[in-house]
């Protein structure tokens, strides 16, 4: 067993912490102020072949291994939740699937433009009746020869209103009830019949954005189905099984970010003439929330340790997403607290930590949802 990272790991985020901090921190605080979408941020990670760091050099991508993936994803959420979560669904879930699940001509067609940033991608599964339970999703795809009629709606679409491609589930056979049915489509932005809303406004991430989409009779080519015909629920839990790995990392960035700079703060802080990280009250919460981003952080490179190594990783990757982004939550909580007035104020950026945390217990499935896919795994 070995905790180290190797010399290419070290190099790896080394450059990424580069970016992070010089570009990416420079910016968090307009794109969350502005919900604004940090597009020179894309286009950079583009260039760098980072938006397809997992994607194999065969389709373009960098070939790089999932671990260093997740610490890319890390790196960026500590300073800007937004960022991380872009790329989560663009590389995580989007690219990915294509990767994975996609022919020859779809990968020259859509994964080399992909990786680049010239498109970015986006992942529709959730619909206004099917969030936890997917497996009910109801957006109908009516079979006419060589393409489908697509009727229906997607809700909380992450990347939507930038996004050139959307990875969509429907239901192709319209007599199928839940997990039976279910195709994958890649679906073009500018395809007729398809609107895209505005962004929700969102407690936080507010560079991330955030649209319904709408399908009246949207015609999708046949050659658009990602892996086989009615096998699309699987084709989305196993894309799923690696995305929660990406969130319990943004999770586990969001925590550390906060819990860095209240560690500064406290020491910098007077109150009754001395620091106030003096007080045992005040010490013994900071050891235990450093306890646990570092039992976070341990679930979490377990789970992409196991990816990597081509190992099933569902369960864990279900635990490293409940953990992490339940601590994300109580660490940021705390971070406000130990900041006291200031924290609560916008000109701290620990309120946006706390933001932005929320959510993280909530897509790619609840933390009820990874309990539940934790237990199955036990009960099996
Ligand atoms: N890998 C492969 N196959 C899987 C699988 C996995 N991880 N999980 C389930 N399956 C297969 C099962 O084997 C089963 O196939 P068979 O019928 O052939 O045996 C089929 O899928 C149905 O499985 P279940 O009976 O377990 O399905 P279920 O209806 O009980 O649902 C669930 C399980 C885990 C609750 C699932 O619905 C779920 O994950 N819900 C949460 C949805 C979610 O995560 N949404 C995220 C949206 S994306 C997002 O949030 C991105 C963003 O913006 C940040």
């Amino acid at each position: 067993m070995d905790f180290a990272l190797n010399e290419e790991q070290e190099l790896f985020l080394e450059m990424v912490r580069k970016l992070a901090r010089n570009e990416v921190a420079a910016l968090a605080e307009r794109v969350d102020r502005e919900h604004r979408f940090p597009r020179e941020t894309i286009q950079k990670m583009g260039e760098l072949g980072l938006l397809g760091l997992t994607i194999p050099e065969a389709y373009g991508g960098s070939g790089g291994e999932y671990l260093s993936y997740v610490l890319m994803i890390e790196e960026l959420a500590k300073v800007c939740a937004s960022t991380a979560v872009i790329v989560a669904v663009h590389t995580g879930l989007a690219c990915a699937s294509i990767a994975r699940f996609g022919s020859d001509v779809q990968r020259e067609k859509y994964l080399t433009r992909l990786v680049t940033g010239e498109m970015i991608g986006a992942y529709a599964l959730t619909e206004p009746n099917a969030g936890s339970d997917a497996a009910s999703l109801a957006l109908m795809a009516a079979d006419e020869g060589d393409h489908w009629r697509l009727n229906g709606s997607k809700v909380f679409i992450t990347n939507a209103s930038e996004a050139g491609l959307f990875v969509t589930f429907v239901r192709t056979e319209p007599a199928s009830r839940g997990a039976k049915g279910i195709t994958c489509l890649i679906v073009e932005r500018d395809t007729p019949g398809l609107t895209i809303s505005k962004p929700v406004e969102k407690m936080g991430l507010h560079g991330s954005v955030t649209c319904e989409l709408h399908f009246e009779n949207a015609l999708v080519p046949k050659a658009n189905v990602l892996g086989d015909s009615g096998q699309g629920f699987t084709v989305a839990m196993q894309l799923l099984d690696g995305g929660r790995i990406a969130i319990a990392a943004q999770g586990l960035g969001i925590a550390a970010g906060a819990f860095d700079y209240a560690l500064r703060y406290i020491k910098q802080r007077e109150q009754f003439g001395r620091p106030i990280a003096a007080n045992q009250g005040i010490q013994w919460l900071a050891a235990d929330r450093a306890t646990e981003i570092d039992a976070a952080r341990l679930l979490v490179y377990r789970a992409a340790w196991l990816k990597t190594t081509g190992r099933p990783h569902g369960k864990e990757a279900a635990m490293a997403k409940k953990y992490a982004t339940d601590t994300a939550m109580r660490v940021t909580s705390d971070c406000v607290q130990l900041l006291g007035g200031y924290g609560y104020t916008r000109e701290y950026p620990v309120e946006r930590y706390m933001r932005d945390a929320k959510v993280t217990q909530i897509y790619e499935g609840t933390n009820q949802v990874q309990q539940m896919v934790i237990a199955r795994h036990l009960l099996r």
